[in-house]
């Protein structure tokens, strides 16, 4: 089994790593990894995990299954989705993408994890209720895993009433948001000190130095990694300013 994904705050990352430790001990890759290819062309059963965006397939994930789309052809698909809420049918959404491309879709599974969006007040939690979260989630994906081994996978997010929830709950009204990627990243360049951390976290290679500060591109898949790694707190996307810089380390019981 190969676990391949894509995480812009660790949650994901987490996830699929707790479910192929639990599986096999094997470790899963990101889609950023150059190696991922090679490593789907020689597996049969692929978990693939990605973090929900307004209900949808983040655009990073989407082009990735459409560049690898041969790679998916008769290949067993666990899919695997964090979401700070709720998504409808999370799973779902590249459950039909991945059958069109021949993939064969075996299971679902939906974990509720902290919410990432930094420079967003709504949905945030307290660090207990977050570790909490992070309990939560580990248990289902041990129980998802215990599942699987007596040959019935869980489902999450692929039947009709999902899609419907999905569909009319969020997607519809938000559809164009993950169409493609932004260019609405803000950068302030009084506090940005031109550490070039964001530089070399982009997943899109979307960030530059120029002058000494940080500028952004167009091509924002607005995953939030810079957002909650810049030492000046710096950088936001949907909001304003920077309330909590979320990454999954924080969230783990000590
Ligand atoms: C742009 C954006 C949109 C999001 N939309 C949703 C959503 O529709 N529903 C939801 O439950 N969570 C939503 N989230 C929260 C993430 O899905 C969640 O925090 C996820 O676990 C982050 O995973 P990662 O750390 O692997 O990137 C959104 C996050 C971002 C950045
Ligand atoms: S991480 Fe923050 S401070 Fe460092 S270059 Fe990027 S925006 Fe500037
Ligand atoms: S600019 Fe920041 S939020 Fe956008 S894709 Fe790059 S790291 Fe993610």
């Amino acid at each position: 089994m190969l676990g391949i994904y894509f995480s812009g705050t660790g949650n994901t990352k987490y996830c699929v790593e707790r479910f192929l430790g639990y599986y096999d001990g094997s470790k899963p890759i990101s889609i950023e990894n150059p190696d991922v290819t090679e490593a789907m062309r020689k597996a049969e059963t692929i978990v693939l995990g990605y973090p929900i965006y307004y209900s949808n397939i983040p655009k990073i994930m989407r082009d990735f299954i459409y560049h690898n789309r041969a790679n998916f052809n008769n290949k067993n698909v666990f899919i695997i989705c964090t979401m700070g809420l709720f998504s409808g049918d999370g799973a779902g959404c590249s459950a039909r993408l991945l059958k069109r491309y021949g993939a064969n879709i075996v299971g679902g599974l939906h974990l509720k994890m902290p919410d990432c969006k930094g420079d967003v007040k709504l949905l945030k939690k307290s660090l207990e209720e977050n570790k909490q979260l992070v309990k939560s989630a580990d248990n289902k994906i041990k129980d998802a895993v215990d599942s699987i081994k007596r040959g019935r996978a869980t489902k999450d997010g692929l039947n009709i009433l999902c899609h419907a929830a999905g569909l009319f709950g969020q997607r519809l009204w938000f559809y164009k948001k993950t169409l493609n990627y932004t260019n609405k990243l803000k950068i302030d360049k009084r506090m940005c000190i031109g550490c070039s951390r964001c530089v070399s976290l982009c997943p899109m290679s979307n960030l530059s130095i120029f002058n000494q500060k940080a500028s952004a591109d167009s091509k924002c898949t607005m995953c939030y990694r810079c957002i909650s790694n810049c030492p000046q707190k710096a950088i936001t996307l949907l909001g304003k300013e920077v309330i909590e810089q979320c990454l999954m380390e924080n969230y783990l019981a000590k």
